[in-house]
């Protein structure tokens, strides 16, 4: 089986000081579809970087980064746009919802801009999903934390992405609400066939994963 994200021997380094810093080194890994990945490491160690190319909102300096068996470097500017905006999802640390949309608008807009019809009715069937459904009609302010970042993996989902990615989603949410997170982004695999690929400090974060990659200093150092 093709694996759903490939990374080949890749390497990246960033060329905007006066040194060009190398801060991932011939990395490679295969993600199957419908698994759980946890990368784990220091501040630092790339877990960002790896996620951002996982992503294709950047590109390997060398090696390749294949979905579904494409390198991403090879695609078009109109095929990066299509992928970003319907096969990938990601969630972040600090959620990023947009303060002047609803909770559902919000979620409407992957779909929105990916020229998607029937968005209000899937918005809701994934604020649903996340269980709060009934906060469809309110501002992000008026959630707290846990709900803000519920509502990021339903926006993350509203368009049944083949790949989710976590940037360390659990980082500024107490234990119960993280807890609450973690299960969803491990149904995410279950029930959407999603690849999540998941960056994190955190050792119960890392639990829920199939399989964790511990990279240091930009280099796979195990994986277990
Ligand atoms: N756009 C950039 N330009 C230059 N250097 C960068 C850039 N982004 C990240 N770096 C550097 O690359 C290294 C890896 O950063 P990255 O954000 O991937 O680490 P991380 O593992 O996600 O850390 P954290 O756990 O703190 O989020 C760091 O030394 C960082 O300073
Ligand atoms: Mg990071």
């Amino acid at each position: 089986m093709t694996p759903r994200l490939e990374l080949r021997r890749v390497s990246k380094t960033y060329r905007n000081g006066a040194q060009p810093v190398e801060v991932l080194h011939e990395v490679s890994l295969a993600l199957a579809p419908g698994t759980v990945t946890a990368v784990v490491g220091r501040s630092g160690c790339g877990k960002t970087t790896l996620l951002n190319l996982a992503g294709a909102m950047d590109f390997p300096s060398g090696g390749e980064v294949l979905i579904d068996g494409r390198p991403t470097s090879s695609l078009s500017e109109a095929e990066l746009t299509a992928l970003r905006r319907r096969r990938v999802g990601f969630v972040f640390q600090f959620f990023q919802l947009l303060p002047t949309l609803t909770v559902l608008e919000n979620v409407e807009l992957p779909l929105l801009l990916a020229g998607r019809a029937r968005g209000p009715e899937q918005a809701r069937d994934r604020l649903g999903w996340v269980g709060l459904e009934h906060k469809a009609g309110s501002m992000p302010y008026q959630l707290s934390g846990g709900e803000m970042q519920r509502v990021s993996i339903a926006r993350a989902l509203v368009h049944s992405p083949d790949l989710l990615l976590a940037d360390e989603p659990t980082g500024n949410l107490d234990t119960a609400s993280g807890d609450q997170v973690l299960a969803l982004l491990r149904a995410s695999a279950e029930r959407f066939g999603a690849t999540v690929l998941l960056a994190t400090h955190s050792a119960e974060a890392a639990a829920i994963a199939g399989a964790r990659v511990h990279l240091r200093d930009g280099r796979i150092e195990r994986i277990e």
